[in-house]
């Protein structure tokens, strides 16, 4: 049976990750410092799964509790690294911390990757680095634009100590730019579980339509796009968490052609921010309150994938629809205690 480490395994796409490696055969471990999650997440895994992963609270970007906790498993044959801040806002206020967390923790785990180069490594990247790209669907060779965010740069980053560390010490890497990963599992037993008010859009609406928030502001309306909104390709989280599996196992296959290969994880289509709203609406029969506001700093117009890299070389594609995605992010949503 082969062993896997999911870093964040307790978070929105890790917890979601740890239930198809499970699924799969695999043997799982969850490593979680519980920083933006709860340890109840494990009890979802267990139920959806039928059997639990091993569990194990750490601070992977403590040096120390890192080499103790990798010192004390057997060989791990691949890792999947989710384990990061991701609030772009807070990023930009705490930006030492995103550096040392996000970039300290990637660095502890290669220390052991380096020394047991077979094992497969699987980093969370973003289309963020693309910035606003100049062609549209976004393909993986699209230039990497300067960072809007210290969260932004650390995904960048992040790449390039990989790109540079395989090279070098004889690893394979791959590193998936996820677009707008969204929803939760149908049973509803596992989700997005953000803190405070929600920043990104489908919590935010969620929430909304539920009375815990006010009215949904959609930031500017007079964008060069179709109705005046921005354009984002959702991809469903379930679809995302099975192209991490296949990424490792080409990389488990040795069917990788670089020592740090990049994959774009979207399913090619955008939509605007008011037909998210409508599929929530139609999906739920629930109806909305939005309201326009002005346009959001840092936000770039439109980002959607060109999927066709992770279609030929990972043999993977998202099958789930926008209102599957929006019917299962609302179960969810019902599903948890009511205090925002
Ligand atoms: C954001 C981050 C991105 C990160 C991703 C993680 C920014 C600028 N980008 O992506 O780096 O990788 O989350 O999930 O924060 N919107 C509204 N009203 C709201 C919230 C959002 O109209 O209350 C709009 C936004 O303007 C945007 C779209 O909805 O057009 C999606 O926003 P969001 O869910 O925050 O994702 P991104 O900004 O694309």
């Amino acid at each position: 049976m082969k062993r896997v480490l999911v870093t964040g395994g307790l978070g929105f796409i890790g917890s979601h990750t740890s239930v198809e490696l499970l699924a799969r055969g695999y043997h799982c471990t969850a490593a979680d410092n519980l920083a933006n999650t709860r340890k109840e997440v494990l009890d979802g895994i267990t139920a959806i799964a039928g059997k639990k992963p091993d569990w194990v609270h750490v601070d992977l970007a403590d040096p120390t509790a890192c080499r103790a906790f990798l010192a004390q498993q057997p060989k791990f044959d691949g890792i999947i690294h989710f384990a990061a801040h991701k609030a772009v806002g807070e990023s930009v206020q705490k930006p030492l911390e995103y550096y040392r967390n996000n970039l300290g923790s990637l660095l502890n785990l290669l220390d052991y990757v380096k020394a047991n180069p077979a094992c497969a490594f699987i980093f969370s990247s973003s289309c963020t680095v693309y910035g606003q790209a100049d062609q549209l669907p976004i393909r993986e060779e699209a230039e990497i634009k300067p960072a809007e965010s210290p969260y932004g740069n650390t995904k960048q980053i992040g790449e390039e100590i990989l790109r540079d560390g395989a090279k070098a010490h004889g690893f394979r890497a791959i590193a998936l730019r996820y677009f707008n990963p969204i929803g939760a599992h149908p049973s509803a037993k596992i989700g997005e579980l953000p803190l405070g008010v929600p920043q990104n859009l489908v919590p935010f609406i969620t929430q909304s339509a539920l009375g815990l928030r006010g009215a949904l502001k959609v930031f500017g309306r007079d964008y060069p796009t179709r109705d005046g909104t921005c354009i984002r390709d959702y991809i469903h989280v379930v679809d995302l968490s099975q192209a991490h599996i296949a990424a490792m196992e080409r990389l488990m296959q040795g069917k990788s052609q670089e020592p740090l290969e990049v994959f774009n994880l979207g399913t090619g289509t955008g939509s605007t921010v008011l037909e998210v709203i409508h599929a929530f609406e139609r999906a739920t029969g629930t109806k909305l309150a939005y309201e326009f506001a002005p346009r959001r700093p840092g936000d770039v117009i439109a980002a959607y994938a060109d999927t066709e890299k992770a279609a030929t070389m990972l043999g993977w594609k998202a099958t789930r629809t926008l209102d599957q995605c929006m019917q299962d992010a609302w179960r969810w949503q019902q599903s948890l205690p009511t205090t925002p």
